[in-house]
């Protein structure tokens, strides 16, 4: 399982000192739609300079007509970044137009796919897709696999019954990790790292609990100790 911070905090300068601070260990930095249209390309290159090693997780979550889609992630490709994603809800065929135009990079990203937003409780998640979220995710997740992505991104609890489902190489990202038990926030489906662990994730994403502690990088101390103990 690998750990990727969230970068999100309210200027460029914040994240970069949360970066320097981190630049001796191995994980993966997620930047968002927050830090990427306020700070663009420049903060992904900034990135690179503290630690060329850093794995970057470019999370725009693609939705539009396949064509754009795919014109997209062409692009999101020439940035140089490790893995980027779109929306399930988009469709198959858009998912099949990204994956389509990535034949020809012989080093292209990581694609996921968003299932169902970790936010969303099942009362809210049923009024517009009309499902439960158990039920719609999985449906979602054999679609990104149906059309060649690489995994997607859900809640802890969904991991088991999507890899179940689909392979057990298929990746699986999950928002919504609470490694200590930490305040939940916005989140409602969340998971401490025990439960991650149980549950074969590939990649926990951690964003608050991190950057708002007292000390970030000890707590990245505690979290990658713990994914590796037994
Ligand atoms: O601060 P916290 O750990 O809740 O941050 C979670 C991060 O993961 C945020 O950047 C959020 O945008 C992102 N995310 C999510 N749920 C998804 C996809 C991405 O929370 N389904």
């Amino acid at each position: 399982m690998e750990l990727c911070v969230a970068l999100d905090m309210p200027s460029m300068d914040e994240n970069l000192t949360l970066v320097r601070s981190l630049a001796k260990y191995n994980i993966w930095l997620k930047v968002g739609f927050r830090s990427y249209i306020r700070d663009g390309n420049i903060f992904i290159r900034k990135i690179k300079e503290i630690n060329p090693n850093f794995k970057i997780f470019l999370d725009l979550k693609l939705y539009d007509i396949p064509n754009t889609m795919a014109d997209t992630a062409e692009s999101i490709t020439s940035l140089h970044v490790d893995m980027f994603n779109v929306h399930a809800s988009a469709g198959k065929i858009a998912m099949q137009a990204v994956m389509q135009r990535l034949k020809k990079f012989d080093n292209r990203p990581i694609v996921l796919a968003v299932t169902a937003l970790t936010s969303f409780n099942n009362h809210d998640f049923k009024e517009i897709y009309g499902l439960d979220i158990k039920q719609k995710a999985d449906q979602f997740a054999i679609d990104a696999y149906e059309s060649n992505l690489d995994g997607v991104v859900c809640s802890a609890h969904e991991s088991m019954s999507i890899k179940h489902m689909t392979s057990n190489s298929f990746i699986t990202l999950t928002p919504g990790i609470r490694p200590f038990g930490e305040d939940s926030q916005d989140q409602q489906r969340v998971a401490d790292l025990e439960f991650a662990k149980n549950a074969n994730i590939d990649f926990i994403v951690v964003g608050r609990p991190i950057y708002n502690s007292t000390n970030p990088q000890d707590k990245v101390k505690k979290i990658l100790q713990h994914i590796v103990a037994k």
